[in-house]
């Protein structure tokens, strides 16, 4: 074998090594959510979805599946001091990190949840907030944990589930996504209505908005009478 082709073959292997090795590197961070096509994505726009919940200061929240509580501080910022946070975590280490974490923000609570409900009582929150837990919850048992927070959610209160759009995930990713069709369908068998679905700006996440129909309604009909008066 001539010199000359020994040196072109060693070329051709790292190149073909060096393509491995990135293609892998691609695939893991679309599954960990590190890429730009959503990864971190959905926390950049975390300014226009926290203005989406349609919050009002003083409100209670429930964070479920709160990771390191950084949601739980977005929302807190939005709250003001008398706002509560329930941050529910079903990791005990979790709870540990929020509490240490977020020990300057006293309007998060964090606790550990059981993985089937949040644990608090009737008519206390005026949002659940589920990011990227609701894959999370066992199998069977989503239409279960909706029904639960019909109960624990205010007639007038939301529901806000973000997830990774299962359309838009591939390889590993696809574990970790969610179909906002299924939602919908699990949604209105628990009894809530699907206000708004919509892709986070710049990312492959979406958010799906869930209110209480009956409250809905009525609301809108006081509105609707009102606009009629001002009419007349
Ligand atoms: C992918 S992390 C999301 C963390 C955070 N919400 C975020 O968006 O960055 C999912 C979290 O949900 C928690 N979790 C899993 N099942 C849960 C359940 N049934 N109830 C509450 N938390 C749960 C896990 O411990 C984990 O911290």
């Amino acid at each position: 074998m001539s010199k000359r082709f020994r040196v072109g073959s060693v070329i051709v292997a790292i190149l073909f090594l060096s393509l491995a090795v990135v293609g892998q590197q691609k695939e893991r961070s679309g599954s960990r959510g590190g890429g730009s096509i959503g990864g971190k994505g959905y926390r950049e726009a975390a300014g226009y979805v926290v203005k989406r919940l349609g919050l009002r200061r003083n409100s209670v929240v429930v964070d479920i599946g709160a990771g390191d509580g950084w949601w739980s501080s977005k929302i807190a910022e939005k709250l003001g001091p008398k706002g509560v946070i329930h941050a529910g975590e079903v990791d005990q280490k979790k709870v540990d990190t929020i509490k240490e974490k977020w020990e300057a923000v006293p309007q998060i609570k964090p606790y550990l949840c059981p993985t089937d409900g949040t644990g608090l009582k009737e008519n206390s929150c005026d949002l659940a907030f589920i990011s990227k837990t609701y894959h999370h919850f066992d199998k069977d048992t989503h239409v279960d944990y909706l029904r639960h927070l019909k109960k624990v959610v205010k007639p007038s209160g939301r529901v806000v589930i973000i997830e990774r759009h299962a359309d838009l995930a591939s390889g590993r990713g696809k574990k970790h996504a969610w179909q906002p069709g299924l939602l919908g369908q699990q949604a209105e068998q628990a009894g809530w209505m699907l206000l708004r679905c919509e892709l986070i700006p710049g990312s492959d996440h979406f958010m799906a908005t869930l209110v209480k129909p009956e409250a809905f309604a009525e609301k809108l009909s006081r509105r609707l009478t009102r606009r009629a008066q001002k009419v007349i």
